[in-house]
């Protein structure tokens, strides 16, 4: 399927949930974060059938991602349903690898092929500053599960302010060297005030070679991060929601001020 700038739409970014288990101070406001209510999340069915859909017209890559995906309760169950759709050439999941280390296996015998880790410090006191929560081994453990379950290649991805030469991202390239893993470097971004830029190691972020959709946990199809256009897929149906996405796709990114990065999931 093509826009109306030509551009292909191949690749489905698939929010399963809107939780995490920890608080990113980039991503999330540390009190009233505002979560879906548990009636509006689609379920197993509902995505894996819109999946089918996006398929059929022409998408064969398809990213898992959150709030954390690992915290949808079933979530191996899901990526099974979804890895047996014919035609998806290219199945990953974006994580914060903090439950890995118990879900890698499981999930590449479900089908998984891969996945990026987010990871922007190897410092464990700083690492608990920017996640607010969290232990930094549990991270580190959850990468030796995903190389050991053969999610390969296993991508990191390192949020930096401004330029990769920043300390903490120094670190964490060089950490990526001697782990054989693949780095890519996202700028911090503000989805309210429309920053954003491109990704360095990625093609994320270059509105001219844009080739993806989003699809929220409550069944919001996203055509463009920075932009406040969403397609209801249970009001329109999934066919529908797809053309009108494909259709509507803003030319280049402005602002979002209806959505958050622990919603779209990035
Ligand atoms: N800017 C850039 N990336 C962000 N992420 C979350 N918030 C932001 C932000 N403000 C990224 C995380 C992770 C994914 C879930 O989204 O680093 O890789
Ligand atoms: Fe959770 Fe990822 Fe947001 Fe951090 S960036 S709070 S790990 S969703």
């Amino acid at each position: 399927m093509f826009d109306r700038f030509n551009r292909k739409l191949n690749y489905l970014r698939i929010s399963v949930t809107d939780r995490c288990n920890l608080r990113c101070t980039y991503c999330m406001p540390e009190q009233g974060i505002r979560l879906f209510r548990h009636e509006d999340i689609l379920s197993f069915d509902e995505i894996a059938g819109f999946t089918k859909t996006a398929v059929s017209n022409g998408v064969t890559k398809v990213r898992i991602t959150g709030g954390e995906p690992l915290v949808r309760k079933g979530i191996t169950v899901l990526v099974s349903m979804i890895s047996e759709i014919k035609g998806i050439e290219d199945l990953s999941m974006t994580t914060n690898g903090t439950l890995l280390k118990q879900y890698a296996q499981e999930l590449r015998t479900a089908g998984l092929h891969r996945v990026n880790i987010s990871l922007d410090t190897i410092d464990r006191e700083k690492f608990r500053a920017v996640t607010r929560t969290g232990d930094l081994n549990d991270v580190f453990e959850g990468i030796n599960a995903a190389k050991n379950a053969g999610l390969f290649p296993v991508k990191i991805n390192c949020v930096i302010k401004d330029s990769k030469d920043e300390e903490q991202a120094r670190a964490v390239t060089g950490f990526c060297k001697d782990n054989d893993l693949e780095i890519r470097y996202i700028r911090q971004m503000d989805l309210v005030m429309g920053h954003f830029s491109i990704v360095d190691g990625g093609i994320g972020g270059d509105c001219l070679l844009c080739n993806r959709l989003r699809l929220t946990s409550n069944g919001k199809l996203k055509p463009c991060l920075f932009s406040n256009i969403e397609f209801d897929i249970r009001q329109l149906g999934f066919e529908k929601a797809i053309q009108l996405a494909a259709e509507l796709k803003p030319e280049c990114g402005s602002k979002n001020e209806t959505g958050t990065f622990y919603n779209i999931g990035g």
